[in-house]
C-alpha cells in the first residue's frame, strides 16, 4: 500500500508551489488540489515558457499523471473553460487526466458580487480578497447553502441556482452592490457544459482505491500556512484550511496514510492583501527586494509586500504541518545582497517570544540579525554552494529541526539543486 506525500506553503502564499509540484510531479501517479480555489495562481516556467494555474492541478503537463480536483476545492466554471482554453497550445488532453470531486463547491457570478460587496463593507478592515468569490462561497459552504460540482447533472439545478442567487441578490441590495450580472450569467452556464464534459466522480474512493493499490499521491496545497482560516492571521486570511490537515479533510484522505510533507517557503517574505506581516520592508530595500523578486501576484497583478525571512513564523507553519522536507525557493533574488537579515524572535510588550502572536500589531517588533550574502552566479551543486548561503541554510535547520531538502535558484525546472541523503 503506498502513502500519500501532502506539499504546501509555510508563508502567505507565492512561494513557489507551482514549481515545486511540477518539478515532483513525476515522481507520482496522481496530483490533487485539496482546497482554495481560482484565488490561487501557480506559476510554472519550462522550455522558456510560463504558465500560470488557478484551480487545475500543476501535474496536468504531464500526461501520465492523473490530476484530481477534491471536494474541498471551490470551482469557477467561467474560469475553469479559461484555463482548460488556455491549455490548448500545449500538447495534453485534460478530458482523459483531469477528474473532477463532485463534491467540490461551485462558485456562482454571485459570490463574486458578495466578495466586493463585503469588502467594501469592511472599509478600511478590508481583507484584500482576491474578489474571486471564495469567501463566499465557502460560507455558503459551511452554512450548507452551497451548490456542489455533482449537482449540475441533476433536474432541480436550475432551481436549487435560483434559490440560491435570489438569497444573495438580497444581501446585495443592503450592500447596495449593482445586481446586473445577465452576461456573467450566461457565461456560467455555457462554462457547466464544459464542466460536464469532465470525469465527475467521488474521488474519495479513486484516491482511497489507488492508495490500496500501491499508486503514490502528491497533495497539492494552495495559498500558505500563515492564511489558514484556524491559524493563520486572523481575519486576514482565506477562507479553507492550507494546513496538512487540509488534505485529509479536502481529499478524503485518512491521517495515517500520509508520509512526507514538503513545506515551501521563499528565502524572504511577501504578503499580497491587508494583515499583519512582522517583517515587512516598506522602505527602499523592500521595493529592491519587489523588483529582484518580480513580486506581482500571479493571479490579481497586485505589487506583494515585501521582508526578510521570520523565522519565529516558518517554524509555527512546521510546527502545524509536521513538516517532513523543507524547499526553500527564490535564494538567487537575495544574490549579491551585501548583507541578508532574518528574524529569530518577536519582541511584544518588551517581552521576547519565538511564538506566533494572535495579533501582531505595529507596536511589536521583529528582531532580526543579518549575514552576510552570496553570490549564485554559475552553476552549482548543494555541497558547492557558496558558503554565506549554507550558513543561511544551517541556521534554517537548526532553527525548525528540519532538513533543507531542495532549494530552487530561478524560474526554471532545471534551476533547481538537490541536497545529497
Ligand atoms: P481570498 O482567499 O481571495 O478571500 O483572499 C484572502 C487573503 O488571502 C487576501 O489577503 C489574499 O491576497 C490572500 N490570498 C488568497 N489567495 C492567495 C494566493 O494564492 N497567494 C497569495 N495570497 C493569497
Amino acid at each position: 500500500m503506498s502513502k500519500v506525500d501532502v506539499l504546501l506553503g509555510l508563508q502567505w502564499g507565492d512561494e513557489g508551489k507551482g514549481k515545486a509540484v511540477d518539478f515532483l510531479a513525476p515522481n507520482y501517479d496522481i496530483v490533487a488540489r485539496f482546497q482554495g480555489g481560482p484565488n490561487a495562481g501557480h506559476t510554472l516556467e519550462f522550455k522558456g515558457k510560463k504558465h500560470v494555474l488557478h484551480q487545475i492541478p500543476s501535474g496536468i503537463f504531464h500526461p501520465n499523471i492523473t490530476n484530481i480536483i477534491g471536494n474541498g476545492v471551490v470551482i469557477d466554471p467561467i474560469i475553469f473553460r479559461k484555463e482548460i482554453n488556455a491549455l490548448q497550445p500545449f500538447d495534453i488532453n485534460p478530458i482523459q487526466t483531469l477528474v473532477l470531486s463532485n463534491k467540490a463547491q461551485l462558485i456562482i457570478p454571485t459570490h463574486s458580487l458578495l466578495d466586493k460587496g463585503l469588502e467594501q463593507e469592511k472599509g478600511t478592515n478590508k481583507i484584500g480578497s482576491t474578489l474571486r468569490g471564495i469567501g463566499p462561497a465557502y460560507q455558503d459552504k459551511v452554512g450548507r447553502y452551497g451548490l456542489r460540482v455533482g449537482d449540475i447533472t441533476e433536474a432541480d439545478f436550475k432551481a436549487k441556482y435560483n434559490k440560491l442567487t435570489s438569497q444573495h441578490v438580497a444581501m446585495l441590495q443592503r450592500l447596495g452592490v449593482a445586481v446586473d450580472f445577465t452576461a456573467q450569467e450566461s457565461e456560467f452556464f455555457e462554462s457547466l457544459e464544459i464542466l460536464k464534459r469532465f470525469k465527475i466522480q467521488s474521488t474519495e474512493y479513486l484516491i482511497n482505491n489507488a492508495i490500496l493499490n500501491g499508486k503514490s499521491i502528491l497533495a497539492e496545497g494552495a495559498q500558505g500556512t500563515l492564511l489558514d482560516v484556524e491559524f493563520g492571521s486572523y481575519p486576514y486570511v482565506t477562507s479553507s484550511n492550507t494546513t496538512a490537515a487540509g488534505a485529509c479533510t479536502g481529499l478524503g484522505i485518512a491521517p495515517n496514510k500520509i508520509k512526507n510533507i514538503f513545506g515551501i517557503f521563499k528565502a524572504y517574505c511577501t504578503r499580497v492583501g491587508s494583515g499583519p506581516f512582522p517583517t515587512e520592508l516598506e522602505d527602499e530595500q523592500g521595493n529592491e527586494l519587489r523588483r529582484l523578486g518580480n513580486e506581482s501576484g500571479a493571479t490579481t497583478g497586485r505589487p506583494r509586500r515585501c521582508g526578510w525571512l521570520d523565522l519565529p513564523a516558518l517554524n509555527y507553519a512546521c510546527m502545524l504541518n509536521g513538516v517532513t522536507q523543507l524547499f526553500m525557493t527564490k535564494a538567487d533574488v537575495l544574490s549579491d545582497m551585501q548583507r541578508v537579515k532574518v528574524c529569530y524572535d518577536y519582541e511584544i510588550n518588551g517581552k521576547t517570544t519565538k511564538e506566533f502572536p494572535f495579533q501582531y500589531s505595529r507596536m511589536h517588533t521583529a528582531k532580526c540579525r543579518s549575514i552576510g550574502g552570496w553570490s549564485l552566479a554559475g552553476k552549482f551543486t548543494f555541497d558547492s554552494l557558496p558558503e554565506n548561503l549554507l550558513r543561511f541554510i544551517s541556521e534554517i535547520e537548526h532553527y525548525t529541526r528540519v532538513p533543507v531538502q531542495m532549494i530552487s535558484t530561478g524560474p526554471d525546472r532545471e534551476d533547481t539543486i538537490i541536497k545529497p541523503n
